[in-house]
């Protein structure tokens, strides 16, 4: 699928502004704080009815108006669409769909699939396993309504079981009721296992390949998934903790404290890898989110790529756009490098000043 005019008004610093976009590579240039990320937001936004950067829904809306809107076209399986995103100071948002009202948000999901990768992404190696459950959840929970039913009501339940462990200080004879929210830890949590571990072996061979292209067949980058318990083995291990979670009041064991780990040429990444290593193993799980988008729906995502070239050196630069030509992709960036610029092509650049287009069309 491919994205072609986008017309924001009133959103972050634009007044009102269209961009007619290249089914290739589009470039974004522009200085600090002058609107570039704002474009990929309010893209991205048509994809997953949310800020990528997770603001409120108000803080998107131009200062001092109040309202904003977000159209964006697109062409699916060679089908014209249209999204249209009506964002509210007061009062709840509208969305539609080929100008017909949805009535539900989640009925926008899979009208257009977008992958943002931004700066911070950069991190999700290194930073913690939080980070690392949270990027592989995203992942499944576009993919898989399942899981992101499964997920919910286990973090559900988990709740409800920290809350009793708290209260049972206080109130001991509570304790019985335990076996109720470890039940539902177990029926919830154990798909959440499978399917995790599932997922991150299919990961794993992705982005192998990924980044061995990346690295130019230098390095070997393999993830394996570390749960904190086997699915065969939770109820047990629940049973076998309970004493020490009530002394302790907190809840132990289960897919909440999932990690996954990364190895380049058998080294754990999250320890031993370079800046750049880690950087080039964070772009390779976004590739790989590409491929496995392409395979679930049989269409091709958008790449959004906000200011993560200036990150890479030349040569990783050189070898990611080489690895994105056929898909389409809109870069932001304050200045390319002169080596890079001769060495890919760019299909169309706009220049960006104060939220008003400067350049391109
Ligand atoms: N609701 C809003 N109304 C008006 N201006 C806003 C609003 N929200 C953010 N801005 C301003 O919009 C500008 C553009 O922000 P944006 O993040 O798109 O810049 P950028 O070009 O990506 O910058 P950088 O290169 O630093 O990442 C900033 O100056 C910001 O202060
Ligand atoms: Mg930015």
């Amino acid at each position: 699928m491919t994205v072609g005019e986008l017309k924001i008004k009133n959103y972050r610093n634009y007044e009102e502004e269209e961009f007619s976009f290249s089914p290739g590579i589009n470039l974004i240039i522009g200085d600090n704080a002058q609107g570039k990320t704002s474009i990929l937001e309010a893209m991205f936004y048509c994809a997953a009815a949310r800020s990528h950067r997770g603001s409120r829904d108000k803080d998107l809306i131009r200062f001092e108006q109040e309202e904003a809107h977000i159209r964006l076209k697109l062409t699916k399986k060679e089908i014209d669409h249209v999204i249209d995103i009506h964002l509210k100071r007061t009062g709840r948002k509208g969305i539609a769909v080929d100008r017909q009202p949805l009535k539900k948000t989640v009925d926008l999901f899979g009208t257009v699939n977008m992958v943002f990768f931004a700066p911070e992404d950069l991190y999700v190696i290194k930073s913690g396993p939080a980070e690392r459950r949270a990027f592989l959840d995203e992942e499944l929970c576009q993919l898989d309504r399942t899981y992101a039913h499964d997920l919910s009501q286990y973090n559900k339940a988990l709740l409800q079981k920290s809350r009793l462990l708290k209260q049972i200080e206080e109130q001991p004879s509570l304790a019985e009721t335990l076996e109720v929210w470890n039940e539902q830890l177990v029926n919830y949590g154990v798909p959440v296992i499978r399917r995790r571990r599932q997922q991150v072996a299919e990961l794993s061979e992705i982005i192998a390949e990924k980044h061995g292209q990346l690295s130019d067949g230098k390095e070997m980058l393999s993830a394996s998934y570390e749960p904190s318990v086997e699915a065969e083995e939770f109820a047990d291990k629940l049973a076998a903790l309970k004493g020490r979670e009530l002394a302790s009041g907190l809840c132990l064991t289960g897919p909440h404290r999932d990690d996954v780990g990364f190895s380049i040429n058998g080294a754990d990444v999250r320890k031993f890898g370079s800046q750049g290593q880690q950087r080039t193993a964070a772009l390779s799980l976004k590739l790989a989110e590409i491929d496995i988008i392409k395979k679930k729906t049989g269409d091709t995502p958008i790449l959004l790529l906000d200011d993560v070239l200036s990150e890479l050196d030349t040569g990783r630069q050189i070898r990611l756009l080489a690895g994105i030509e056929d898909i389409q992709t809109v870069i932001t960036t304050t200045g390319l490098e002169e080596e890079t610029q001769k060495k890919f092509k760019t299909d169309k650049v706009f220049t960006i000043k104060d939220g008003r287009r400067i350049g391109g069309s």
